[in-house]
């Protein structure tokens, strides 16, 4: 039996360039999708999935990350005087028990790698979630909760993948499978954006990932990669010749939203699946059409 999943790393430091100017004051993870931060909608999937622990990579000028899962005794103080406690309870949802949430600085966007490797001392030597908050998902059971499921089945690593839009798997990172059966398959290698034609399935990597603490020694002594930057997917490749990778191909659907028009896709479909703004929202949406 495997050891159970109870922390998750969220790398946020990332500069946001695609939502830039927007993520220049406001970290993009907080950008709102209909009236929650995209990190409200990622931390809810992992308490999902059972995780206890959240450890956040953020970097400079993100302080308002910690500030946003922290209590307001100003506002909530003046929600109760005015008896919106509607509001109070909406606001006060995110927030964690304490000790639930660590943040750690990366001092410089070095890559993903460099960030989950920022974590080390914090996770320890047990296995971890790693949730990229860019990556919205919408499915049931949450997609974390997929992937652990799948982890409690097979153990070692396991990559959530999905299927890439046709034509466009040379812009993302694509998994070599062992055979294809079913939704979970053993992986044999993984490549960062394959020249069209040379991919080795159409299942790129999405953003979920369960990996074993040795990952950390890998990427303590790994070179940077592509763009210049310590690549997740470098170490995961070294950590493949001695563990088991599965790619778990989950059921949902994924909103980039680190992207404009993923965020706007993400903004669209969440308030549709709201039952308090579904109707409103689809008048608004068809008298704009
Ligand atoms: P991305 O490359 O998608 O995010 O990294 P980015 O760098 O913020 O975006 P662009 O390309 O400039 O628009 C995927 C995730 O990894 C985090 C990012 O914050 C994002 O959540 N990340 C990336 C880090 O935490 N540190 C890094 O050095 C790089």
């Amino acid at each position: 039996m495997s050891d159970r999943v109870k922390t998750a790393v969220l790398p946020v430091a990332g500069l946001g360039t695609r939502v830039l100017p927007g993520a220049k004051t406001t970290p993009k993870n907080l950008l709102n999708i209909v009236d929650r931060p995209i990190l409200s909608y990622i931390v809810e999937e992992a308490r999902a999935a059972g995780i206890e622990h959240f450890v956040f990579i953020v970097g400079r000028g993100q302080g308002a990350i910690e500030d946003y899962f922290d209590s307001n005794p100003e506002i909530e103080g003046t929600l109760e005087a005015k008896g919106k406690l509607d509001i109070l309870a909406d606001v006060r949802r995110d927030l964690p028990k304490p000790g639930e949430m660590s943040f750690i600085r990366q001092m410089a966007p070095l890559g993903l790698g460099h960030a989950v490797w920022c974590a080390r001392h914090v996770v320890g030597n047990q296995p971890f979630a790693v949730v990229l908050p860019d990556m919205l998902m919408m499915a049931k059971p949450p997609a974390l909760a997929q992937a652990v499921a799948a982890y409690e089945k097979v153990g070692g690593n396991i990559v959530v993948v999905e299927a890439a839009p046709e034509g466009e798997t040379n812009k993302y990172g694509i998994v070599a499978l062992d055979g294809r059966e079913g939704r979970l398959n053993r992986m044999t290698g993984m490549v960062e954006k394959p020249p069209l034609g040379t991919e080795p399935s159409n299942l790129l990597i999405s953003g979920r990932y369960i990996l074993q603490p040795e990952i950390f020694n890998i990427l303590e002594t790994q070179e940077r990669g592509a763009g210049g930057e310590i690549q997740l997917t470098d170490g995961m490749f070294h950590l493949m010749k001695t563990q088991a990778f599965h790619a778990l191909e989950y059921e949902g659907t994924t909103y980039d939203c680190g992207d404009k028009i993923g965020l706007l896709r993400a903004n669209v479909a969440f308030a549709l699946a709201r039952p308090d703004l579904a109707d409103a929202a689809r008048k608004a949406i068809t008298e704009l059409l």
